[in-house]
């Protein structure tokens, strides 16, 4: 979970009317495209964004923590990146992970058409990107990554969370990015206190890497 910083187009935060922040369906925002170019040590990819959807001008930096620090991802089964956006962390973990198949889950469908939009043009056939309720979704995973929606509140995101690590195979793990200004200590503690494992493996620039085990 990390800043959640309004990008071009996109409501800050205090500031969204109906239908204008980025965890909706169906986001209101006139169309804005843009381009964001994710350069990390291992990687080098453009995705194509959009106003309505998360950080659409720049790789959120929690993001950018969490793709610098987590470990490699299983090399085969089904991964899951929890609130996709347009894709950043899907890619890379696609890309690292070239017999693995990736679940992009979002609410968001115009974060969805960009993310599909973007493993398709990085020519990385194994993303699916997919709504949260989606028939073919798998019901393990073998990792999840995530910059959690913080914004859609303590309670919602407790219900999200429990959800989507109650389908962790039993030796997977689950790589989470929070803000530590935005709750990173209380959540970890909530997790721990709910019986899941959770340990900060990173902590860089007010962003803390929790590593989450299955309980
Ligand atoms: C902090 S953003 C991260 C986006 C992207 N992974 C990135 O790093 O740029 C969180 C994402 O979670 C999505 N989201 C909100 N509620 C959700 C839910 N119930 N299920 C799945 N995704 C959700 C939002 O639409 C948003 O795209």
């Amino acid at each position: 979970m990390s800043r959640e910083q309004a990008g071009p187009g996109q409501a800050g935060p205090g500031q969204e009317r109906p239908g204008q922040h980025y965890f909706t369906a169906s986001p209101a925002a006139a169309h804005r495209p843009g381009l964001v170019r994710v350069v990390l040590s291992d990687l080098h990819f453009e995705c194509a964004t959009d106003a309505g959807v998360f950080s659409a001008g720049r790789l959120d930096p929690g993001t950018r923590v969490l793709l610098e620090t987590v470990p490699p991802p299983p090399a085969r089964g089904d991964l899951l990146d929890l609130g996709a956006g347009y894709g950043p962390i899907a890619l890379a973990m696609a890309a690292r992970a070239p017999q693995a198949m990736v679940w992009a889950v979002d609410i968001n469908e115009r974060a969805l058409g960009l993310c599909a939009g973007n493993a398709a043009r990085a020519g990385l056939a194994n993303v699916r990107c997919v709504p949260p309720g989606d028939p073919g979704l798998p019901g393990q995973f073998a990792a999840i990554w995530s910059n959690p929606p913080i914004r859609i509140g303590k309670e919602a995101l407790h219900g999200l969370l429990s959800s989507w690590l109650g389908r962790l195979a039993p030796d997977g793990q689950a790589h989470l990015v929070v803000q530590r200004n935005l709750g990173a200590d209380s959540l970890q503690r909530w997790l721990q206190a709910g019986g899941w494992p959770a340990t900060r493996i990173a902590s860089r620039s007010g962003y803390r890497v929790l590593q989450v085990t299955p309980r």
